[in-house]
This record gives C-alpha cells, sequence and structure tokens, in this order.
C-alpha cells in the first residue's frame, strides 16, 4: 500500500526516483508525486492517476536536483486526486514527506496545529506529519522527525526532506515497510526490493522505531531514545532483470510461465534427488518439538490463504495432525486459543501483510512457534518468525499472485512430507512414491503451459459472459476459490468459488445459460461425486469448462469444454489445475483490455488493516 522512494548522490534524482516508482506501483497506483531539493527549494510535482501521468507531467518540466522522493499513493484518506498526492509539505514548503501507512490520531494532531495557525490544503491524514515537523523544528531535521514520530498513533513508513537541513533524507518506520539501499557515493530509499535493484542489492532493512538520516556517504541510525544502532547490511540475490518483463505482456504473464522454474527451484534446493529425502532449512523447531505438535493453525489473506487452505488437506492426510485454517484478519480479533504444543504456520507472499503480522504477533505474544513461509527475505513476517520458508519464486510484480501461489504450495508440500518424515506419519517408501512423482512436476506444469493457446481459445469464448461459478472438491475445492478471484481481480467479471457438493444448496438457483461453470474435476477420489455435480449442472443448460485428467473420456461427453492436465497423485493435482485457471483469466482480463498488473482498488503489498 503506497510505495516511497527517496535518492540522494550526485545524480539527477528525477530519473531515479520515476524509474524506482515504476518499480512500485504494484504497491498503489491512485496517484503519484515526486519532491527534488537544491538550492534552498523543494519543488514538488504530483498527479492524480498512474505513474505515466506523472511521467507526462514531467515532460514539461524536470526538477533539478540530487536529492528527492517519490511515492505512489493506495488512497486511504482523501480522494485519489491531485491535491491528496504525496509528497505533502508545511506552511512554508521547507519541508516534504511521503508516507506510507495511516496516521490514526491525524484528526485531533490537525486541529491543533490548525489553532496554531497552520495552514492544511489536503484530505489527508499525511499531511499532518509536514506541519508537526515544522512545528517541532529547532536546529535539525532528526531530533524533528523523532520527537514528532512521538506523537503519531497508527502505522507509517516515512521518508522527508527539508531545505533547512538540505544534506539529507531521514526516515522512519512503524508498522510499514522501509528499506535503505546503500551505493557508492549514493544512497536510497525504498518501501522494497525491486525498486533498488537496478542501483545495488546491498541493502539496510530499517527495524520499526528507527530513525534513519541518510546522506549521500552513508547512514546514521538511531532509536526514539537517540542511540546510535549498528545495523548490518545485508546482500539481496535478486537481480534488476528479474524485476522486468523479458518481452513478455505482463508480469502476470511472465509470472505464471516461471512456475515451472519455481517449482524445479523448491525440489532442487530441499530434495535430495538420489536419496529422495528432504532437507528443510531455517526451521528452528527441534524433531521433537515436531513430533509434539498437536495441532497447526495456519494464517493467511487472500490468495495465501487458499494455498493454507490446501496445505490443510495434506498436512492432515501425510501427518495426522489436526489443521485449522483462518484469515489473519479474522483471527486477530478472535479468542486465541493456542496450547504450547500447537504449531502456527502464516503465509504471505510479501511478507508485509498487516493483518498476517498482526496475527503473528499475538501468537508469538502467547508464546506460540510461528512458521512462516514467504517470499520475502528482510520482510517483516520473514524477520519475526522464528522459522522461515522461502518461495524461491524471485520477485512477484503482478498484483494478482500466481507463481508464488505455486511456491506456497509447494512449500506447504515439502513441510508436510518434513513433518511425515519425522513423525512418521508415513513410511520411506510412501515419500518416495510422493517424492518420485513431484520430481516429474515441472515436466507436467511446461506440458500445461506449451497448450497456452488452447485456453487463448477458451478465453475468446468464454470472455462475454458476466458471471462464473468455479466448483471443486476435496483438496481441489480451494483452488475453485482461488479461480474465481483470479478472474475477478484482473478482469472485474463476478466469478464465485464453491464446494462442489455444497452447489444445490443455494448457488444452483443462480445457473442458466448465461452462467457458465468452471468444474475442477481430475481422476481423484472424488472423481464421480464431481461428475454427479457436472450432470446437475447441465440439467440447467448451463456451460461447463472441465479441467481433467488426460484421457478421461466420460467428462468430454458431459462437459461442453474440457482443458486436460497430466495424471498424478490426487494430493498433487491442485498444483497441475490452478496453472490452466491462472491462464484463463489472464487471457480474459486481457481480451477485455484490462489493465493486469494493476487492477482498480488493489494493490500488492496490503500493509494497512
Ligand atoms: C490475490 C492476491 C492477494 C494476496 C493477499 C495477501 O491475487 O495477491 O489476495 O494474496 O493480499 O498477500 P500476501 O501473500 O503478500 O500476504
Amino acid at each position: 500500500m503506497c510505495g516511497i522512494i527517496g535518492y540522494i548522490g550526485s545524480k539527477e534524482a528525477v530519473p531515479i526516483l520515476l524509474d524506482g516508482l515504476k518499480k512500485l506501483e504494484y504497491r498503489g497506483y491512485d496517484s503519484a508525486g515526486i519532491a527534488v531539493l537544491k538550492d534552498n527549494k523543494i519543488e514538488i510535482k504530483k498527479s492524480k492517476g498512474k505513474i505515466a501521468r506523472l511521467e507526462d507531467l514531467l515532460k514539461k518540466s524536470i526538477p533539478k536536483g540530487n536529492t528527492g522522493l517519490g511515492h505512489t499513493r493506495w488512497a486511504t484518506h482523501g480522494k485519489p486526486n491531485n491535491l491528496n498526492a504525496h509528497p505533502h509539505n508545511g506552511c512554508n514548503s521547507e519541508i516534504a514527506v511521503v508516507h506510507n501507512g495511516i496516521i490514526e490520531n491525524y484528526l485531533l494532531l490537525k486541529e491543533r496545529l490548525i489553532s496554531e495557525g497552520h495552514n492544511f490544503v489536503s484530505e489527508t491524514d499525511t499531511e499532518v506529519l509536514p506541519h508537526l515537523i515544522e512545528s517541532n523544528y529547532k536546529d535539525n531535521l532528526t531530533s524533528a522527525v523523532k520527537e514528532s514520530l512521538k506523537e503519531i498513533e497508527g502505522s507509517y513508513a516515512i521518508g522527508v526532506i527539508s531545505t533547512r537541513d538540505p544534506e539529507k533524507i531521514v526516515a522512519s518506520r512503524w508498522r510499514s515497510p522501509l528499506i535503505i539501499g546503500v551505493g557508492k557515493g549514493e544512497m536510497f530509499l525504498a518501501s522494497d526490493i525491486p525498486a533498488l535493484l537496478k542501483y545495488t542489492n546491498r541493502v539496510i532493512f530499517l527495524e520499526e522505531r528507527e530513525i534513519a538520516t541518510i546522506t549521500k556517504d552513508g547512514v546514521e541510525i538511531i532509536n526514539f531514545e537517540g542511540k546510535i544502532l549498528e545495523k548490518e547490511i545485508i546482500n539481496i540475490e535478486w537481480d534488476a532483470e528479474m524485476t522486468e518483463k523479458s518481452g513478455y505482456k505482463h508480469f502476470m504473464l511472465k509470472e505464471i510461465f516461471q512456475e515451472t522454474m519455481v517449482i524445479r527451484n523448491n525440489l532442487e534446493d530441499r530434495i535430495n534427488l538420489s536419496t529422495k529425502s528432504l532437507e528443510l532449512y531455517n526451521l528452528s523447531l527441534s524433531l521433537k518439538n515436531i513430533k509434539e505438535i498437536k495441532k497447526i493453525f495456519i494464517l493467511a489473506c487472500g490468495t495465501s490463504y487458499y494455498a493454507a487452505l490446501v496445505g490443510k488437506y495434506i498436512l492432515e492426510e501425510l501427518t495426522n495432525i489436526n489443521v485449522e485454517v483462518d484469515y489473519a484478519s479474522e483471527f486477530r480479533y478472535r479468542k486465541i486459543l493456542l496450547d504450547q504444543k500447537d504449531l502456527v504456520m502464516v503465509i504471505s507472499q510479501s511478507g508485509e501483510t498487516a493483518d498476517t503480522i498482526a496475527a503473528l504477533n499475538s501468537c508469538q505474544e502467547v508464546g506460540s512457534h510461528v512458521l512462516a513461509i514467504t517470499n520475502v527475505r528482510g520482510s517483516t513476517i520473514s524477520r519475526k518468525a522464528d522459522s522461515v520458508i522461502y518461495l524461491n519464486a524471485g520477485p512477484e510484480i503482478g498484483v494478482a499472485s500466481t507463481k508464488a501461489f505455486i511456491g506456497q504450495l509447494i512449500s506447504l508440500y515439502l513441510i508436510s512430507l518434513y513433518f511425515a518424515q519425522v513423525r512418521e506419519s508415513l513410511n520411506f517408501s510412501e515419500i518416495k512414491k510422493i517424492i518420485s512423482e513431484f520430481i516429474k512436476l515441472p515436466q507436467m506444469a511446461e506440458i500445461i503451459l506449451l497448450k497456452d493457446p488452447e485456453i487463448i481459445k477458451l478465453s475468446e469464448e468464454f470472455c462475454n459472459f458476466h458471471n462464473f461459478l468455479y466448483l471443486g472438491r476435496g483438496i481441489n475445492y480451494p483452488i475453485a476459490l482461488e479461480g474465481a478471484l483470479k478472474l475477478k481481480e484482473i478482469s472485474y467479471i463476478h466469478a464465485e468459488g464453491y464446494p462442489a457438493g455444497e452447489m444445490k444448496h443455494g448457488p444452483i438457483a443462480l445457473l442458466d445459460k448465461t452462467f457458465p461453470v468452471v468444474v475442477i474435476a481430475p481422476r481423484d477420489k472424488v472423481y464421480n461425486k464431481v461428475i454427479n455435480n457436472i450432470k446437475e449442472v447441465k440439467a440447467r443448460d448451463t456451460l461447463v469448462l472441465g479441467i481433467a485428467t488426460e484421457g478421461d473420456k466420460e467428462i468430454s461427453n458431459l462437459a461442453d469444454r474440457v482443458f486436460y492436465i497430466p495424471q498424478t497423485l490426487d494430493l498433487l493435482y491442485p498444483i497441475l489445475a490452478v496453472i490452466p485457471l491462472q491462464l484463463f483469466a489472464y487471457h480474459i482480463a486481457d481480451k477485455l483490455g484490462c489493465d493486469i498488473d494493476k487492477p482498480r482498488n488493489l494493490a500488492k503489498s496490503v500493509t494497512v488493516e
């Protein structure tokens, strides 16, 4: 939610700020702006809409200067218009601030500042910050920021520049991410790693309530008590190429086509192919801890939540441990009934989802071990969790999560198999059998991706419908939910996911020939049940698209269209079944001319509650 970029060095700031903003646009795209400091003057340019509009504005006149801040906004307080766009400044235009988060006590602060003579121009919560810093300013910017932040309630990641103290950027964070990029004679500030990779892969992760004073030659970081802190510079393994579209029309398509690589990376990294045994690093759970687990809670949001639902089936099946899955946003407000022997897992691609972080905090407060499954090294969740499994998926830029979902599923399989190995809920030959099938997955995924032209044809046939029902049963029910989510979020077509067996308890009333049904029906143990459900649907004159196992003739006599996926173990079908559904949503959205990588109203990292 909102992207922040900052630059201080000897190059012109604007091209670097714009480039960084483009990399951060997935975090919000309601409006964008920059502030550049030169010769005791801060020049601000901002515009409603996407970065491209800001770029057009800048073509008319480019502010010159080697120090600047940029911001791309996902509106919370105040409409997405020019006035509410960041950066914001105080009364004398001496201070400019970019902010990600929500200042909860802004109305009180605003009232006070107005009574002291400050003049506000926007409807945002953020605008209190430059005024507060202005009113707290004595002799240096860092102290003014520190004193101001002590008065703030809510969440923030901020970057501040001032003509009164011009050789620096001051930054701080509380419940919103912020990282510092370390260059040679130049320094950077950003909400996320992809914005920096073109310039440096040496970063410092700012922790909660730390205040950084960044100059072109380095950074000094203090805490709220003013103590100077020693911080480690981390080398990030991702490179700049990973954040480009590499010839694909959209990041989403590139990321779907990277799924084979994601599966392969994870298998090569964790499975010893000759012995077919598993290794899971970063797991600080002892074998005794694993053996004693009584119950597992998996907490996540959105697509990660659907991965968690698949995880429930896998874990219960392979380890015999009872698993409960909850939306992190719901769990955080529930009475927490955790036993010391329960394990908590949180799943988050970004590692920055506010609700998931809050749920993680609540679980740690009662002493639970939290195992995180995340994509982003250095993210808040990866740093807070007691153990971390990384997705090995590379940066995911498209707002709709695709390859990360595959990485999450693979991680859940690997954890389940590892727990099964430790707890001896499966014997060695059973584990070997699953691993042998697992190893074939990259090739199977490749076969599906090669059939993309078939999906393009299907999308042409289906793109003009306004409603879809997705049905699945057992382990493929969450895949129905995920397929429907993908379609609705990028094409704005209404789609609902439902357990196939529940259809006759309500949704069947909706069905007619204008309401197609996508049924995930691989040849697994509930296949015959799903076939009966398809018959019920067909009796209502409804168009059916089936996702079925290669060679299944029966379904081709029933469904109007069938997309075949390779045969595998029952438990592994979700990985294969979701790929055509991701492509189906992608191509429909493309046919409809939607802005696929930046769907309206969405942002990639939901860092506010
Ligand atoms: C959907 C999507 C979202 C995220 C959700 C959680 O395509 O991307 O539903 O899955 O916002 O995000 P993370 O996984 O970063 O916690």
